[in-house]
């Protein structure tokens, strides 16, 4: 039986934008990877995802112990927080599993009538700030920050830990990963739900630096993602390894995906979708019952 259980009690088919889950499917040489690593169902998952943990280290030029994985990045957004959430500034409107997470939280508003762009430059720390984030790019908003600033912001706020969610940079701009080893209060977070198009999968990962403050961040006991035993791992280890292997398949697929809407029309499965009479933005096929 298919299941329709999704997170935030969506519980039906079709695109559901709050969610933010790419509608179309895996790349083939992720889903290929997963079938094939399938029947090793029986073993348990290994703590370090470690051939996954080398490809990310290689892919993203930096030190392979700063990586850190684990099973969705909301996971790993959860155990920095419980770290350094006690007084958070955010950049608003704002993913919004942050504001839910912190202690307490100040904001810098990111305007709608300047199309929600930001000079990081002029961002205004709030004293005593434990941690800063960024979403780059944002979510909901969609745009892009110039992340020039940034080691300068980081070398004026050396107390204040900064945080660029980079969930959505395999979409699209610079990532900020290779200054982490730099900088001891910079974290970096990434996932392979969004452009991957591995949500279901569960995998994200981190860098984080080793000093000042090491960041070893709790495994959870399902460890979905994990085990070094086998040559690729679970299928979820195998899945991300496949379509980050591609990676320039991923990108021309994304390039292709984005640039054309006949190649998009092709591939997303067929789903008439009208609006959902909600404020949260949700698409619903049309076969949902009137309310
Ligand atoms: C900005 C941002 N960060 C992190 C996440 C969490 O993604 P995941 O837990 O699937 O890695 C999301 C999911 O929508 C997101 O939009």
């Amino acid at each position: 039986m298919q299941s329709l259980l999704g997170k935030g009690g969506a519980t039906f088919e079709g695109l559901k934008l709050l969610l933010c889950e790419n509608p179309l499917p895996p790349i083939d040489e992720a889903i290929a990877a997963a079938q094939a690593e399938a029947p090793r169902g029986n073993y348990y998952t290994e703590p370090y995802s470690a051939p996954l943990r080398r490809l990310l280290a290689e892919q993203l030029n930096v030190p392979e112990p700063l990586v850190h994985i684990n099973a969705g990045s909301e996971l790993i957004l959860r155990q920095l927080f419980d770290r350094l959430g006690d007084r958070v500034h955010l950049l608003t409107p704002t993913y919004a599993l942050f504001p839910e997470i912190a202690r307490r939280v100040t904001e810098t508003p990111l305007l709608p009538e300047r199309g929600f762009a930001f000079d990081l430059a002029k961002l205004e720390v709030p004293h005593d700030t434990t941690l800063v984030v960024i979403v780059n790019p944002n979510n909901p908003s969609g745009g892009s920050f110039d992340m020039g600033p940034l080691p300068d912001l980081l070398r004026r706020h050396p107390a204040t830990a900064f945080l660029v969610d980079g969930a959505f940079i395999d979409l699209g701009g610079r990532s900020v990963a290779t200054l982490v080893e730099r900088h001891g209060n910079l974290l970096v977070t990434r996932t392979l739900s969004k452009a991957h198009s591995l949500a279901g999968f569960r995998v994200g990962y981190a860098v984080l630096p080793s000093a000042p403050a090491p960041l070893p961040l709790k495994r959870t006991s399902s460890l979905p993602t994990s085990r070094l035993v086998m040559p690729r791992g679970w299928p979820s280890v195998s899945a991300s390894s496949g379509s980050w292997s591609s990676r320039w398949a991923t990108a021309g697929w994304v390039r292709a995906s984005c640039g054309s809407p006949r190649r998009g029309r092709r591939t997303m499965p067929a789903s008439s979708t009208r609006s959902a009479p909600s404020s949260e933005h949700y698409t619903v096929p049309s076969s949902w019952p009137s309310a």
